[in-house]
């Protein structure tokens, strides 16, 4: 029995990522929360011949709290892709106004009624949305550092897909074998392609240094490409809902589990200080940067370790001075968001 609540689930990234859940068949119950059309999008749904029974939930006003209440109880997973997207020559910080107060609010709820869930959230800027969730959670005594995950799968996607472009191979085999680190914007996205020696090799013998900084540049500025083509009508909606789902099938099939450790072939976006080794791998390699993207095993809904990158992943002085540009990056926006909750009441 798994339930699996999507906040946000009428959007553009929430609908086509609750149809791939309904698809999955550990899902058991589909709870679609939104503040418009989430009884029109359940309802659609729900003729889907998949044993996952679909329900919605909008609120009825400002102040009604019972929709969200009622797609949260008893839930083991709650993906966050609620939120405003971004418009053309907005970045994905300047998002951060409306959608922190967003996820705040949506991650105290999960507080008060799913303490336990397991929570991704998608709604940008991740670099300071994942900060604000952990402060709410901290502040109502529930953080629960290994159920807490920014998704950034998108990264890795991407990575696999322009890579195996450049290097003539199906992108689809390139799954586990290239890893992304960092954060999920702009510059602080750190991709590393020594991951497997196969590919390594090949893309030593192919990949001219422009070639690498355009693939690096590509897979760090993805985003804004998508932005640009759709033209005011919104950022990444149907490779972000492949990504989500990603993940969170990861997750799935972790609470399904065998009860192992399952190295996933994603990162994602952690609190590294509540993970064991955690606090003194962030030390040593980050500057005390507490949140970062890795890649993680996955253990009944939780993260039961990660891949420290400097053992092995990180290889190159070019990759070393990216996640120096990315720590960065990432101290402000995290600031930011740790900052936000703090002052809000
Ligand atoms: N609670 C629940 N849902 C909300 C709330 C809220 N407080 N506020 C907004 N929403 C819903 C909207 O009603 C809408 O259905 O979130 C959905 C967002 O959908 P879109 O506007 O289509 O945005 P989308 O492209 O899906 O992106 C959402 O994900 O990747 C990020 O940058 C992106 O932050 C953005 C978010």
């Amino acid at each position: 029995m798994v339930k699996v609540t999507v906040a946000g689930a009428a959007g553009g990234i929430g609908q086509p990522l609750s149809l791939l859940l309904k698809l999955n068949p550990l899902v058991t119950e589909l709870a679609l929360y939104d503040i418009v059309n989430a009884h029109g999008v359940a309802a659609d749904l729900s003729h889907i011949n998949t044993p996952a029974v679909v329900t919605g939930h909008q609120p009825s006003g400002k102040e009604d709290n019972s929709a969200i209440t009622a797609a949260l109880k008893n839930t083991d997973l709650v993906v966050i892709p609620a939120g405003v997207p971004r418009k053309p020559g907005m970045t994905r910080a300047d998002l951060f106004n409306i959608n922190a107060s967003i996820v705040r609010d949506l991650v105290a709820n999960i507080a008060r009624t799913a303490p336990n869930a397991a929570i991704l959230i998608i709604s940008n800027p991740v670099n300071s949305t994942v900060p604000i969730a952990a402060e709410v959670l901290k502040k109502l005594g529930v953080f629960n550092p290994r159920k807490l995950f920014g998704v950034t799968t998108l990264d890795v996607v991407r990575a696999e897909t322009f890579l195996g472009g450049l290097l003539d191979v199906d992108p689809s085999k390139l799954r586990g074998k290239i890893s992304v680190v960092g954060g999920h914007s702009g510059d602080t996205i750190v991709p590393l392609i020594n991951y497997d020696s196969e590919i390594s090799n090949k893309a030593k013998s192919r990949l001219s240094t422009s070639d690498y900084e355009k693939f690096v540049n590509r897979v760090q500025f993805g985003g804004d490409e998508v932005v640009k083509a759709k033209n005011g009508a919104g950022s990444a909606t149907l490779s972000m809902a492949l990504a989500g789902y990603r993940f969170a099938e990861n997750i799935l099939e972790s609470l399904n589990g065998r009860n192992q450790p399952v190295l996933i072939p994603d990162s994602a976006y952690i609190y590294l200080p509540g993970i064991p080794y955690g606090k003194i791998f962030s030390d040593k390699h980050l500057n005390g940067v507490e949140f970062f993207s890795v890649p993680v095993r996955l253990q009944n809904g939780r993260i039961e370790s990660f891949i420290d990158p400097f053992e092995g992943l990180v290889k190159t002085d070019e990759e070393q001075k990216l996640i120096e540009v990315a720590l960065k990056g990432l101290t402000g926006s995290i600031k930011q968001g740790t900052e936000f909750v703090k002052g809000s009441k």
